[in-house]
């Protein structure tokens, strides 16, 4: 497997992050906003929007993982929570990279849910329904794909791919 052709430039993923902070700003009510990070492949989306939101805002980590070594969904998603931060009472802003079958960020919502925020939303980079198996959607949401596997820009494949500052297709 290697990366092949770009999907998204650096340019295309900056501008689109830029007019999410600005619908971010506009669509979240004033009080304590609390942006909570997906670890491991949200980290440079969150990162570049963070950055872009007009507000400050308190950070949390969640970690949730279900890929394992493959391009393929294992159907469990493990959750480490130790480092989510103070949620009760906060707007809560989910930050993801990619929504695929919708069950990662399903048992991210449900978790944060049990915490007492003041309200949930969600923000994906990346969304592809085609491949959907949870009714669930980002409130903010980049770029919609078909069914193409991506790398880069936090995505992986097998933990490779992170870095690349650009998003592009996994060539076989
Ligand atoms: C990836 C990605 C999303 C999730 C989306 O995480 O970062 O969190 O899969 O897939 P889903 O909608 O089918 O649940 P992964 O488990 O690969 O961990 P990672 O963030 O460390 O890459």
């Amino acid at each position: 497997m290697s990366a092949g052709k770009i999907v998204f430039t650096q340019d295309q993923i900056r501008r689109r992050t830029e007019e999410i902070a600005r619908e971010i700003d506009s669509a979240v009510p004033g009080g304590d906003l609390h942006v909570i990070v997906t670890l491991k492949g949200a980290l440079f989306f969150a990162v570049d929007l963070i950055r872009a939101l007009g507000r400050e805002a308190t950070l949390g980590f969640i970690t949730a993982s279900s890929y394992g070594s493959g391009t393929k969904s294992s159907g469990e998603v493990k959750l480490r929570i130790e480092d989510i931060g103070e949620v009760g009472g906060c707007h809560v802003l989910i930050v993801e990279d990619i929504i695929d079958t919708g069950r990662t960020l399903k048992t991210v919502i449900a978790a944060i849910r049990t915490m007492g925020p003041a309200s949930v939303r969600t923000a994906a980079l990346i969304d592809k329904p085609s491949r959907r198996e949870d009714e669930i959607d980002a409130d903010f949401t980049g770029f919609r794909v078909d069914d193409i596997f991506l790398v880069g820009y936090g995505l992986d494949c097998d933990q490779e791919y992170r870095t690349l500052p650009d998003i592009r297709s996994l060539d076989p």
